[in-house]
């Protein structure tokens, strides 16, 4: 079998075989297929797309690059969730305390973010002390002792999509439904939970920007979770602009905070308590959503989500304390307020220019090597719909850093006013199970 000939027959639009797709999968991994080969395949993939079949062929190859874990130590239902990806989405950090309040095991697999968008585990690493790093016994343990735990992916865990992520986010084929759907599940699949929800995002600072679009990703992964015998649920929810206020590290901290206290922003809020209510039923805890929902929300009211959070930091090893003190958490030296230029209401909020603009700040990564500034972020003080004056300010940006005039701009940037006041009144658009 020759790279060159697979490259030529998806080229021209014609379905691969998975002997095919496995001998790309398995020598890209091992590095006996270059960068630019793997480049040219994931070009035609993006052109040309993938059917279901090869799509759960591709999904299957890199499960089967690396290490699966096993779980099966752990008792009771194992639940996991995913994100697409998104601005502000700090929807794990409430959904893992919350969903395990109810006694189900979460067993929680996170990875870091890289560009615009924010990874859970270096949010968490904002916490004095806390661990992300678990052996499998570790992780284990934890979960079945306490119902939860929140762990980076290991180092041999579907290896094949480190390789073909970092080559995609320099390819410009990140936003191919085949291939993040392969991406997303081989990761699923490969940490061992029974039951996977999955956040679609869709937006503006989504991969998707439409809904349709989103809809055929969240189908076909369902797809594929079923076919592999987990069951899957999959919500495609908004990403037109940043979620709830708050994006960075510690700040996406104090925000989650909020939620689980009961003192959330609605956006935040609803899409939490969706993915949970979701994660409740795979979990075998409650069979109506609407039972699931109101179920979560009173657990919220009832301060035992709050309390479980403080758990979680403590068994983790982080400063519990931070629950009730939020100034013991990382604080950035300087806080520049973006201002409106103009009058009139918030008509659309660019996420990835959020995103990128607090990536300047220090909140994020530009290369793999670079260090997260645990305390740089933005705070948004206007969202879409809100009316502003000349002069309010938009967002405020925290920062370590002298020089901030480029992610001033792209933060001002990234605000749209008009004269028509428009809401955005919904926030999850579909449910795909
Ligand atoms: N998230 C992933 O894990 N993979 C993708 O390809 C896109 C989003």
């Amino acid at each position: 079998m020759r790279m060159y000939d697979i490259i030529i027959k998806k080229r021209n639009g014609e379905e691969l075989t998975k002997e095919e797709i496995q001998y790309f999968v398995k020598g890209y991994t091992e590095g006996s297929i270059p960068d630019y080969q793997a480049a040219a395949l994931l070009m035609s993939i993006y052109f040309k797309g993938m059917n279901k079949k090869e799509t759960a062929e591709l999904t299957i190859a890199m499960v089967n690059s690396g290490d699966a874990v096993d779980l099966s130590e752990i008792n009771g239902i194992k639940v996991d969730k995913h994100s697409t990806g998104g601005v502000g989405d700090k929807i794990s950090l409430i959904v893992v305390p919350l969903v395990a309040s109810l006694g189900i095991p979460v067993a929680k697999m996170s990875g870091r973010g890289l560009g615009h968008t924010g990874g859970t585990i270096d949010k968490l690493e904002a916490i004095d002390g806390f661990k992300t790093e678990y052996t499998k016994d570790e992780f284990i343990n934890n979960v079945n002792k306490y119902k939860m735990a929140i762990s980076g992916q290991s180092g041999n865990l579907v290896p094949a999509d480190k390789k073909l992520y970092a080559l995609r986010d320099v390819t410009a084929t990140i936003d191919s439904i085949p291939l993040i759907a392969s991406s997303v599940m081989s990761k699923k699949i490969a940490s061992g939970a029974d039951c996977i929800v999955l956040d679609v995002k869709v937006g503006s600072g989504a991969f998707m920007k439409s809904v349709e679009e989103a809809v055929e990703l969240a189908e076909t992964m369902v797809e594929i979770g079923k076919s592999l015998k987990r069951r899957t649920v999959a919500i495609v929810t908004d990403m037109n602009q940043p979620l709830g206020h708050e994006v960075g590290n510690s700040n996406e901290i104090i925000e989650a905070i909020d939620v689980l206290k009961g003192k959330g922003s609605e956006d935040e809020t609803e899409v939490a308590l969706t993915i949970a209510a979701y994660m409740a039923i795979l979990g075998g805890a409650y069979e109506e959503f609407e039972e699931a929902y109101s179920a979560l929300r009173e657990i919220i009211e009832s301060g035992k989500a709050i309390d479980k959070l403080k758990h979680l930091i403590k068994i983790q090893g982080g400063d519990p304390e931070i629950v009730d003190n939020t100034d013991r958490l990382p604080r950035a030296k300087y806080h520049i307020e973006v201002k409106s230029e103009y009058e009139g209401f918030i008509t659309s909020i660019n996420a990835e220019n959020i995103g990128i603009s607090a990536m300047l700040l220090g909140a994020g990564r530009k290369t793999k090597e670079d260090k997260i500034d645990f305390s740089a972020g933005i705070s948004l003080k206007k969202k879409v719909g809100d009316r502003t004056a000349i002069g309010e300010t938009l967002c405020i940006l925290h920062t370590n850093l002298g020089d901030t005039a480029e992610a001033e701009q792209i933060a001002q940037c990234a605000y749209n006013i008009g004269n028509i006041q428009k809401k955005i009144d919904r926030y999850v658009y579909r449910i795909i199970q």
